[in-house]
């Protein structure tokens, strides 16, 4: 895969739909969707709720556990276990994102019903043609994204499906292809699953097999589950949206790679996922019986 710049122009031929919200090309959907990254439109820009006057009320109404923020000027391959604190409160923070050099995420905003409507109403528009891919649309939660102009959004990954929307200002997303060994072997997916360790290191010989977008006010972009990505704020203050929802098939992937890590943990070579469809079943129901009782 070959570095590309994707310029919002991309999404610009979108056929015309019923939707309010949300716009997109039906069959770059189906092509797509859980495959590959592509951008979609959104009509939030003019919408209130996402002034930072209003972010601020929200933040101040949402409990301390659902906010996290940090300094942003952080490098790519930063560890999220020692990211630095901006020593601001949350409402400063807030008040002075043009300056203070700052990434802040407003997590669970569904519980906020104005906000909640917005997650309901955008993603039964989703539901509309992702259920015939991935069906069981279920645990859908949304979360804001406030960031100052030039921060940087460390290399991670996501367990969730999610639409990213672009509300104001614009950001640079470099997302690379989690199906790709090279980019995402099976031990760092155990480790995601199973050890629950969120940080991961990009390396160098994989910089360039990233897709990157232009992600401009107005358009959104779809991630794939466990893609991992890192994102550069540009010029002005961000805020984003986005948009998760999981199916019962991701419950299945994280108990097969939770089983795996801990076979491994106890010296074993566990087979991939994938590899013997049958030991894969008999590890799942595994997985589930032990969920059950409590055994891990
Ligand atoms: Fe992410």
């Amino acid at each position: 895969m070959s570095t590309t710049l994707l310029a919002p122009e991309t999404a610009s031929k979108t056929s015309p739909t019923n939707r309010s919200l949300l716009e997109w090309d039906t069959a770059e959907f189906d092509r797509c969707f859980n495959r590959q990254p592509f951008l979609i439109r959104h009509n939030l820009c003019e919408n209130p709720l996402f002034n930072v006057e209003r972010l601020l009320q929200l933040a101040q109404d949402l409990p301390e556990s659902d906010i996290e923020y940090n300094a942003g000027s952080l490098p790519i391959n930063q560890d999220p276990n020692l990211t630095p604190r901006n020593g601001l409160s949350v409402a400063d923070t807030v008040r002075r994102i043009k300056e203070c050099k700052s990434w802040m995420v407003l997590k669970h905003v569904e519980n906020d019903p104005a906000y909640g409507k917005v997650l309901d109403d955008c993603l039964a528009e989703v539901r509309t043609q992702s259920e015939a891919i991935a069906p069981g649309m279920m645990s859908a939660h949304a979360y804001i994204f406030l960031t100052s102009p030039g921060s940087i959004t460390p290399y991670h990954m996501d367990p969730e499906h999610n639409f990213l929307l672009q509300v104001h200002g614009s950001k640079i997303v470099h997302m690379f292809d989690g199906n790709d060994p090279s980019i995402v072997s099976q031990e760092e997916f155990e480790r995601f699953y199973g050890g629950r360790v969120r940080n991961m290191k990009l390396a160098d010989e994989n910089r360039s097999k990233s897709w990157v977008f232009d992600l401009q006010s107005g358009y959104g972009l779809h991630f794939p589950v466990t893609y991992p990505h890192f994102v550069q704020n540009c010029d002005e203050v961000s805020v984003s949206l986005s948009i998760t929802f999981r199916t019962p098939d991701l419950d299945r992937r994280l108990g097969l790679h939770s089983i795996n890590w801990s076979l491994r943990q106890r010296g074993w070579k566990p087979a991939p996922v994938g590899k013997h469809p049958l030991l894969d079943e008999a590890k799942y129901q595994y997985y589930r019986v032990a969920r059950k009782l409590n055994m891990i």
